[in-house]
């Protein structure tokens, strides 16, 4: 018997830190992934080494998915060539909240334009189904704890509210044609990197998040870490968040694929996280236990937006897509630091 063809999928924002992992899972899963990424944060490095650790070699279009006429070229050259794309799985966007803040009209244009012209193109091409990067940040405020998805969808920022509306356009698109299937995944906070040392999060400039700061004070980039507010009603008074290792993340979408592919058609919303919170100072100790690094920090007061403590209710996740994340603390804090111990700048080495 003949292996069946390997099901093609479009990958925006593949050379990206989350894309890039689970570019390594959909190959070992059987997918052909076709990375769509105009690397404003992406590597190309990245993908080289995503080509060494599967042994497969990609196909990489360097381009916007606000680009209408390159996407209807992309599906209609695919199909042409007799192996169309069957399903997208879209990371591409902007991503640093203070950044929409201050600039809400690129995250609008790239975040919710671009997934409209993504849509419009899939649609011409007849693709119908969609797995999205989607965020914790879409719930906002906490009214209880742990977040399950039935928490109100009240973002607080600019980068929320694209994700919150992209979620409520695929939601319309979905109930439009029975056939369409829309997975929107809301990741915790993703952290650590790929188990090699090959691949991680390679941050332009200063790191928005807590975990790329810190190895990188850890390898001597940076001097200290500063700790936003030490007198949340937490633990320990920092704040508490849902870190996730991001190979769970990446397989989170290989079963989100497996659930659309299985299902006749509809739209869901679904966490990734563990259901477990950690402070600021419990991912510092075990970071510094594991890595035998000293990471000098000084508290300073509470940003305004920051909120104490979140982490999923991740059930669903489980019952619908048979997913659950298996790493720990320390495997993320073992395999980040293995990541920025060996690339201390990144892929520019
Ligand atoms: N990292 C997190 O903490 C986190 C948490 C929740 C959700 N997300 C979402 O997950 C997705 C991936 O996040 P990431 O951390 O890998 O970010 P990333 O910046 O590393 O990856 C995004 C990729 O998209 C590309 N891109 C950006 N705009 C594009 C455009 N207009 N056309 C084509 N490519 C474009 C970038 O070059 C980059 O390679 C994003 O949508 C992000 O909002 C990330």
């Amino acid at each position: 018997m003949p292996l069946a063809p390997s099901p093609t999928l479009l990958v925006t924002g593949g050379a990206g830190y989350i894309g890039s992992h689970t570019l390594i899972e959909l190959i070992q899963a059987g997918y052909r992934p076709i990375v769509l990424d105009n690397f404003s944060n992406g590597s190309a490095h990245a993908l080289k080494r995503v080509e060494s650790l599967t042994g497969h070699a990609l196909e990489v279009i360097e381009g916007d998915i606000r680009d209408a006429a390159l996407l209807d070229t992309v599906f209609h050259q695919t199909k042409a060539h007799g192996a169309p794309i069957q399903g997208v799985v879209h990371f591409a966007g902007l991503k640093a909240v203070g950044e929409s803040v201050a600039a809400p009209l690129d995250y609008y244009q790239t975040n919710v334009a671009g997934t409209l012209t993504l849509l419009q193109a899939m649609d011409q091409a007849q693709v119908h189904t969609i797995v999205f990067s989607s965020s914790a940040t879409v719930y906002g405020i906490p009214r209880e704890q742990p977040y399950t998805e039935m928490h109100p969808i009240a973002p607080i920022n600019p980068y929320g509210q694209t994700k919150a509306m992209v979620e409520q356009v695929l939601r319309d698109w979905c109930a439009t044609l029975p056939a369409r299937r829309a997975i929107c995944l809301r990741y915790f906070n993703p952290i650590g990197a790929h188990p090699s040392g090959m691949l991680g999060e390679a941050p332009q400039g200063i790191p928005n998040n807590l975990f790329p700061f810190i190895t990188q004070v850890a390898v001597g980039k940076r001097s200290h870490l500063n700790i936003f507010g030490n007198d949340y009603p937490t633990v320990d008074g920092t704040g508490v968040r849902d870190y996730i290792h991001v190979l769970d993340l990446a397989v989170g979408h290989v079963k989100a694929l497996e659930h659309a592919r299985g299902t006749t058609g509809g739209f869901a919303a679904v966490n990734l996280g563990t259901g477990r919170g950690t402070s600021v100072l419990e991912l510092l100790n075990t970071f510094s236990a594991i890595s035998g690094r000293k990471i000098p920090y000084e508290f300073q007061p509470r940003r305004p937006g920051d909120i104490a403590e979140c982490w999923a209710d991740p059930s669903t996740a489980e019952a619908l897509l048979g997913w659950k994340a298996t790493r720990t603390l320390e495997d993320m804090c073992a395999d980040g630091w293995r990541w920025q111990s060996r690339n201390p700048n990144g892929y520019e080495d």
